[in-house]
């Protein structure tokens, strides 16, 4: 098992992952219009960490995390959380952020709260609103990152 982080540049390899990244999104988030999750995978804004994607606001030092989900049959083994650190080491210490939002389904609220998410949005307002979009479709939620905790080793 590796993590790898990259983007759509046009590397074959990086493609061929990529639509593997979308067909799991698509088979595990059946609310969303396949349309939306491809063209939010295969745009260049997203890097893309194994099963999450996530869009950096760099000015505004805060990621968003659009999708995030693993295959059905190796779901509750702990991918879900070491994905979920190599996401926070690299977006701190790479992109510099200091937290991350997201719109979670009603399902996973559980388990972003024990990846350090609360429901309570404590980031200023004038630092994301406007950034993100409005969504009804989940329940907006916060994760701080530590600044100098190691999430992997
Ligand atoms: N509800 C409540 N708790 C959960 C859930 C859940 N849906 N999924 C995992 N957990 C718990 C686990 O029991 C575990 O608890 P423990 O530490 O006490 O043992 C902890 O969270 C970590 O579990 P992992 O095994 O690391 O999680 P997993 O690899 O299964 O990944 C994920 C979690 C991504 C939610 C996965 O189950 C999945 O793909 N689900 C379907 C798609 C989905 O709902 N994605 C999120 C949509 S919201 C969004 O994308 C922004």
């Amino acid at each position: 098992l590796k993590f790898v982080c990259f983007y759509n540049d046009g590397i074959d390899e990086h493609m061929v992952w990529l639509i593997g990244l979308k067909n799991i999104f698509a088979r595990q988030l059946p609310n969303m219009p396949k349309e939306y999750i491809v063209r939010l995978v295969m745009d260049r804004h997203n890097h893309v960490v194994g099963g999450i994607t996530y869009r950096p606001y760099l000015s505004q030092k805060f990621g968003e995390i659009a999708f995030c989900a693993i295959t059905a049959d190796e779901q509750v083994k702990g991918y879900g959380t070491r994905l979920m650190n190599h996401l926070k080491q690299h977006a701190r210490d790479v992109d510099g952020l200091t937290h991350f939002l997201t719109y979670a389904d009603n399902n996973a609220v559980g388990y972003f709260i024990k990846q350090g998410f609360t429901k309570e949005i404590y980031l200023d307002k004038d630092r994301w609103q406007g950034y993100i979009k409005d969504y009804d479709g989940g329940i907006l939620m916060e994760c701080k990152m530590d600044p100098k905790l190691p999430y992997t080793d």
